[in-house]
């Protein structure tokens, strides 16, 4: 497919620079460019239509149905990662006991690690870590040997913020079923990118983020298996995740209420689904497929660069990581820059990744549905003044 029958830039007010000049923005995986039809929705909601409250409903719909989800299988949060911590603090805690082993991999963002952790300080956990194959995916091959009777939960990216690298996700649920465990996916990078269907997905949880698909920062969802989420304990206390309460006792409403204590993020949550509305509109498998190709077009690009490694499967998502000889990536990054070219430069919350890589950080490239070619040719460009510079 022609990466000129997607491009979108027109619908996306931020894609210019402040004088004018167009902005090649290679940095949608850290946070995705809004359009005009979210600026709008968020602006109708705050305005003409603040006191229509009760359309959170349509909103919950929408965005559950964006991963094939029911209503009442969908909690709102801050974002993925309130999502996860909610998961190990009401899950985790109510059904993780010492001894019992949770596998994650050597590639996840900090928001799927940190909270594991922080559950293995309270309960005894113990953490197993899926090492990665020589280009850079989950290697469950090598996940057989660390799974066994006491592993009680898999958490693995869906898709890698810093490689790209697709989860074989058939293979990750059938691991988990084989050995009992339930099974999280993060998929703040595939839902942006990839037809998400949590049921033939058959996992237990899934969590992803708005602002990574073109939604507002603040609000992000945790979809669970009903039953799951029926038995969970609450997360927060406060207004609205209640039925009845007395000093003598409490009593919780149901899921998904029951995990969203206080004032929910109206405005977001409405915002939140246009996004999943405008991503429907283009479609989601058109939005691969432009992705896709973008990713082959960069990869063979920066391939005949001298002294560039790149990272990551050649089919990766959306995403590539580089290393331009030894020249930082922040330097790189700033150079860029100059040239209205943003990519992202540093760890990318992926600390034990980059311990795994050998380096400290990498130069990060991420399409969107808007980038197309002449990002890719503005970033060589830039790449190339960047060598010249350095010698
Ligand atoms: C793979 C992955 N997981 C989790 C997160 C955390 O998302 P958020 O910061 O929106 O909670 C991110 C965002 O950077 C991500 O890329």
């Amino acid at each position: 497919m022609s990466t000129q029958t997607i491009t979108r830039k027109a619908d996306f007010p931020g894609m210019v620079t402040s004088d004018g000049s167009p902005w090649h923005y290679l940095d949608t995986a850290a946070t995705a460019q809004k359009p005009q039809v979210v600026v709008d929705a968020m602006t109708r909601a705050l305005g003409r239509d603040y006191a229509t409250v009760h359309r959170g409903v349509y909103s919950r719909r929408k965005v559950a149905a964006l991963v094939g989800g029911a209503e009442d299988e969908l909690v709102f949060t801050r974002g993925a990662t309130e999502a996860i911590n909610l998961v190990a603090a009401t899950w985790g805690a109510a059904n993780l006991k010492a001894g019992d082993r949770i596998l994650l991999s050597v590639l996840e963002h900090h928001s799927n690690i940190v909270p594991w952790q922080m559950l293995r300080e309270r309960t005894g956990i113990e953490i197993d870590v899926c090492p990665l194959t020589d280009d850079g995916r989950i290697d469950l091959d090598a996940a057989r040997q660390l799974v066994g009777g006491k592993t009680k939960l898999i958490a693995l990216a869906h898709v890698s913020n810093v490689l790209g690298s697709r989860l074989d996700t058939a293979m990750a649920a059938q691991l988990a079923r084989s050995v009992g465990a339930k099974l999280l996916l993060d998929g703040c990078q595939a839902v942006p990118r990839t037809k998400v269907d949590v049921k033939s997905l058959d996992c237990d949880f899934y969590v992803f983020s708005a602002h990574k698909i073109y939604g507002p920062t603040g609000i992000g969802a945790l979809w669970a298996k009903k039953d799951i989420l029926d038995a969970m304990p609450p997360y927060q206390g406060g207004g609205a995740m209640i039925d009845r309460v007395t000093f003598e006792k409490t009593t919780w409403a149901d899921a998904p209420q029951r995990f969203e204590a206080g004032t929910p993020a109206i405005t977001e949550a409405i915002a939140f689904a246009a996004a999943a509305d405008y991503i429907e509109s283009i479609g989601i498998d058109r939005i691969a497929a432009h992705e896709d190709d973008l990713v082959r077009k960069a990869r063979a690009e920066l391939a005949k660069i001298n002294s560039l490694r790149l990272f990551g499967p050649e089919d990766s998502a959306g995403i590539v990581s580089f290393q331009l000889g030894d020249i930082h990536p922040h330097d790189l990054g700033t150079i860029l820059d100059e040239e209205n070219v943003a990519i992202r430069a540093g760890h990318h919350c992926a600390q034990p990744l980059m311990d795994h890589l050998g380096v400290s950080a990498t130069a990060r490239a991420s399409f969107g549905l808007y980038s197309d070619e002449d990002d890719i040719a503005a970033l060589i460009r830039g790449i190339e003044r960047t060598q010249r510079i350095f010698g």
